[in-house]
């Protein structure tokens, strides 16, 4: 981003005290508005972010967007984040038991995704990312977490769920979340087309765009060697040299080979994937349209079968 730009903007539904706009400032948001019903979590919010313009304490279920919109006055929203409380969906409620049973089933919380939902209709922001626990994909069989991305797709969103350690992301908790991404249809640049998976290509890529001939390895840090990550383990360590040699080994073959067919390869490593995702995506938009010009030159070499 440049310096001079304008920041992207944000509002956070049932921002609590506000980790979740923590998160987006220091990715280089600017939030327009948060929302809580609980006073304590408000006094906190306000505390800890008083540049932030507009803090509501309000009842998500009776302040809809169109009376927000109102008061902060801004049509256009970037992003959309924000945590519907989770107790409707944690898998610890259902093991300790007194929360079990209808308890649980009734908990009018497990629907206050719609009001996320709400305003993502409303505003049509760029994105948007709704994080829960993991059990929100397992409640009722899933019907929760299957609703959510049926009823975005249906408002004119790419969906998809992604978990993720939060330890990894530099939290100091061995909590897991479950994130669930939209993206805006028409916005360019964030999907890739056309992949297949399983197929049958030499050294079995983990996404193969056939008609491209563009072969994508996502190389798992410990058993590729990645030079950031990889160690060997004390134990065993003459095997664990070998194995780990051979696959290095077997990685520039297979590289080798396919190129030699005339394929494109790209290699990524499992830690790039996890914490640039943007730059792994656009490496391989990068490869495809290198490929689509050789393509259109006539120089890329589509006889060699494989
Ligand atoms: C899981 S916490 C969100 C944590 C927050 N994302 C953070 O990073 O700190 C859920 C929040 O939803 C709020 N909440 C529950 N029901 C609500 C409602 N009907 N309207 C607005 N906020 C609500 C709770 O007060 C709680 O702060």
């Amino acid at each position: 981003m440049r310096h001079d730009a304008p920041k992207p903007t944000c509002i956070d539904l049932f921002c609590g005290c506000g980790g979740f706009t923590l998160g987006m400032e220091r990715a280089g948001f600017s939030t327009l508005a948060a929302v809580d019903s609980n006073q304590e979590a408000i006094t906190v919010f306000r505390r800890n972010f008083p540049g932030v313009a507009h803090v509501f304490h309000k009842d998500l279920t009776s302040f809809p967007p169109t009376e927000m919109v109102k008061i902060i006055g801004a049509q256009e929203v970037d992003v959309i984040v924000g945590g519907p409380p989770c107790q409707g969906f944690s898998t610890v409620r259902q093991r300790d038991g007194s929360n079990s049973g209808p308890r649980m089933v009734q908990d009018k919380r497990r629907h206050l995704y719609r009001d996320f939902l709400r305003y993502v209709g409303f505003f049509k922001p760029k994105a948007f990312v709704m994080e829960n626990v993991l059990g929100i994909k397992s409640a009722a069989g899933g019907k929760f977490f299957t609703k959510v991305q049926k009823e975005a797709r249906a408002m004119g969103y790419r969906v998809h769920g992604q978990a993720e350690r939060a330890a990894k992301l530099g939290v100091p908790q061995k909590r897991q979340r479950q994130l669930i991404i939209g993206t805006r249809s028409d916005i360019t640049g964030y999907h890739i087309n056309g992949w297949r998976r399983h197929q049958p290509v030499f050294g079995k890529p983990d996404f193969v765009f056939r008609e491209a001939r563009v072969a994508v390895f996502v190389d798992g840090c410990f058993w590729h060697g990645c030079p950031a990550h990889s160690c060997t383990p004390a134990n065993n360590r003459q095997f664990w040299t070998e194995k780990l040699e051979s696959n290095k080994t077997r990685d520039r073959l297979v590289t080798r080979t396919l190129r030699r067919a005339g394929w494109r390869v790209v290699r990524i490593w499992e830690h790039d994937l996890a914490r640039r995702p943007e730059w792994c995506t656009r490496r391989i938009q990068g490869a495809l349209e290198l490929r689509g010009r050789e393509l259109k030159k006539g120089t890329g070499n589509r006889q060699v079968p494989f």
